[in-house]
């Protein structure tokens, strides 16, 4: 990983929709805020693979293992069957790069909490399939795939996190009904919270963490939570925080590349209006500048993303308001 002395080697994906006008306002915040990076950039999501049918190579996710750090806008397209540059792309780009946490900061004057998200298993993992397809004994299955490894590294960044924060972590699971997966959740985060007596611990199942988190979001500092319930509150979050224009994430693997994206898609109903709110992938962008060693740099764009509400107009002006304020 690069430090401040370093050239920063960053991969650009923009993808499809608004991904490639947000991601081209935080290249633009970021050069503002002083940082250079040694950029490449990468032609993929739904028209690259109109063109020639390439989701995502092998050689590609190569170059990206000798990079610092992939700054990726949305993938998700009308003209491509649902799924296919999801998974193809994004999940691939997560799971071959073993971008084994989501984590997704959510602060407003009233509340500060992070959901740390698994980012490589549960439901995600692919595990399932048809049987008697296309006909009507049909069954499809899905099966959610939790490896007492997978789910340790994760818990362990959220109780490392919370030592930096408030110093309080939630789990939120569903073990009441999945009491196989939320057994091995529960166990194991238990064990961990044993080695740290300093972090206090809570958990909630996650119907009740949605109410929580509407009525009394300042109750959360640290959320760890598997991959689906993890990508369904952290949408809620947003929504509770601003709004899902203002959502940014870090896909990590500490120590290693790492991809850094909003939380919003692609939104193929407002492509090419200039609507798109910048500020997620802005914030993105600060939070990939927090991997790069340029935490100064990092906090001046959070700084002059502060108070949203006061940010309007069209995405480009939006851009270039947060660069006034820098
Ligand atoms: C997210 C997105 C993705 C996910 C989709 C696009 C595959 O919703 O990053 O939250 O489900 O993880
Ligand atoms: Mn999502």
């Amino acid at each position: 990983m690069s430090n401040e002395s370093n050239l920063h080697r960053v991969g650009i994906v923009g993808g499809d929709g608004i991904g490639p006008d947000v991601v081209a306002e935080g290249l633009k915040v970021i050069a503002a805020a002083g940082v250079e990076l040694q950029m490449s950039h990468y032609d993929l999501g739904g028209d690259r693979y109109l063109r020639d049918g390439v989701v995502l190579d092998d050689a590609t996710i190569e170059e990206w293992r000798e990079l610092d750090a992939l700054y990726f806008g949305a993938v998700g397209s009308l003209d491509v069957p649902p799924g296919l540059i999801e998974r193809g792309l994004l999940l691939k780009m997560r799971f071959a790069l073993d971008l084994y946490i989501n984590q997704r900061p959510f602060v407003t004057e009233s509340h500060d909490f992070v959901v740390i998200r698994e980012n490589t298993e549960g439901t995600y993992a692919g595990e399932g399939g048809f049987l008697r397809k296309n006909t009507p004994e049909e069954i499809a299955t899905q099966g959610s795939v939790n490896t007492r490894r997978g789910v340790e590294r994760c818990v362990r960044y959220a109780f490392e996190l919370a030592k930096t924060r408030r110093g309080h972590v939630t789990l939120v699971h569903k073990t009441n009904v999945l009491t196989f997966a939320g057994d091995l959740w529960e166990r194991t985060f238990n064990e961990v919270a044993a080695e740290y007596p300093d972090i206090d611990t809570g958990y909630n199942h996650v119907d009740a963490c949605c109410i929580y988190m509407v009525e009394d979001p300042g109750r959360f500092d640290v959320i760890v939570t598997d991959n689906l319930f993890g990508d369904i509150i952290t949408d809620l979050g947003g929504a509770v925080s601003g709004g899902i224009g203002l959502a940014s994430s870090a896909n990590l693997h500490p120590g290693s590349v790492s991809m850094f994206e909003p939380v919003h898609g692609s939104a193929p109903d407002i492509v090419g209006m200039g609507k798109a709110n910048p500020t997620a992938a802005v914030l993105s962008g600060a939070l990939m500048l927090d991997h790069l060693g340029e935490s100064d740099a990092a906090d001046r764009i959070r700084a002059a993303c502060g108070d949203p509400e006061s940010l309007t107009g069209t995405t480009t002006e939006i851009g270039d308001a947060i660069v006034g304020r820098l």
